[in-house]
C-alpha cells in the first residue's frame, strides 16, 4: 500500500541580518514538532554538500553580484532536487531559513542583479515549488546594525553579507516588505524589534494554525 502522498507545507524564514529570524528558527522546529508535525528545517545558502560548500564561498569570496545569484540559484537546484521536493512528497513540513525571496532582496535589491536574470532563474529552478508561508522577521536597519556589532564584540566573526553598510540594509529591507505587500496571503511580517517573549507568542499563534 502506497502511504498518504498529500505533498507538505513550505515554510521559509527571512528578514535582513539581525532582525532575530536564526534566534526563533530552533524554536519554530521545537514548536511544530511538539505539534505531531514531521519537520525538515534546512537552510540556504546550503541544506546538501554541494549547497554547504557553495555557502562557504558566497559568505566568504568576493565576486561579482551576477555571479552570487547564479550560484545562490546553482546551490538552490541541488537543494530544491536533493531536499525539498522530495520532503514535500513525502508529505514533511519544510522549514527553510532563506529561498528566493532572500535573492531578491540581497541580491536584487541590495546588491541591483537584474530582476529579469532572477526571474529566469527562479523559473528554471523552481517554477512550481514555492513557499506556502513566509514569516518575514522584520527590523530596521539601525536595529541590526546595532545587533550585528554586539554579535562582533562578542567575538562573532561577521560574513561578508553582515559587513555591508546600512544603505545595503536599507534596500534589502525595502525589497523584502514590497514583496511582502505584493504577496501578503503567503507572508506574515513579523515586528522582530519586540521583546523576545512578545515574538514568540505570535509565532505560536501561527504554529498553532498549521
Ligand atoms: P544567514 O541566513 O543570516 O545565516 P546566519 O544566521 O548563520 O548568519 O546567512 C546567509 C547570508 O546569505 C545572509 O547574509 C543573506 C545571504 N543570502 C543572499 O544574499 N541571497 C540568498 O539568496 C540567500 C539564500 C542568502
Amino acid at each position: 500500500m502506497t502511504r498518504n502522498a498529500q505533498r507538505g507545507q513550505f515554510v521559509t524564514l527571512e528578514g535582513i541580518d539581525g532582525a532575530g529570524k536564526s534566534t526563533h528558527a530552533a524554536w519554530l522546529v521545537e514548536a511544530l514538532r511538539a505539534r505531531g508535525l514531521t519537520v525538515v528545517a534546512t537552510r540556504e545558502p546550503g541544506g546538501t554538500r554541494i549547497g554547504e560548500a557553495l555557502r562557504e564561498l558566497l559568505l566568504r569570496q568576493p565576486m561579482a553580484h551576477d555571479t552570487e545569484a547564479l550560484l545562490m540559484f546553482a546551490a538552490r537546484r541541488e537543494h530544491v532536487l536533493q531536499v525539498i521536493e522530495p520532503a514535500l512528497a513525502r508529505g514533511d513540513l519544510v522549514l527553510c531559513d532563506r529561498y528566493t525571496d532572500a535573492t531578491w532582496a540581497y541580491q536584487g535589491g541590495g546588491h541591483r542583479v537584474s530582476k529579469s536574470l532572477i526571474a529566469d532563474l527562479e523559473r528554471h529552478v523552481h517554477a512550481g515549488c514555492n513557499p506556502d508561508l513566509t514569516l518575514l522577521f522584520d527590523v530596521p536597519s539601525s536595529v541590526s546594525r546595532d545587533r550585528l556589532e554586539r554579535m562582533r564584540a562578542l567575538g562573532r566573526d561577521l560574513d561578508k553579507f553582515e559587513l555591508e553598510d546600512a544603505g545595503f540594509f536599507d534596500r534589502v529591507r525595502d525589497a523584502y516588505l514590497e514583496r511582502a505587500a505584493a504577496d501578503p496571503s503567503r507572508f506574515r511580517v513579523i515586528d522582530g524589534g519586540r521583546p523576545l517573549a512578545e515574538v514568540r507568542a505570535e509565532l505560536a499563534r501561527i504554529v498553532s494554525a498549521l
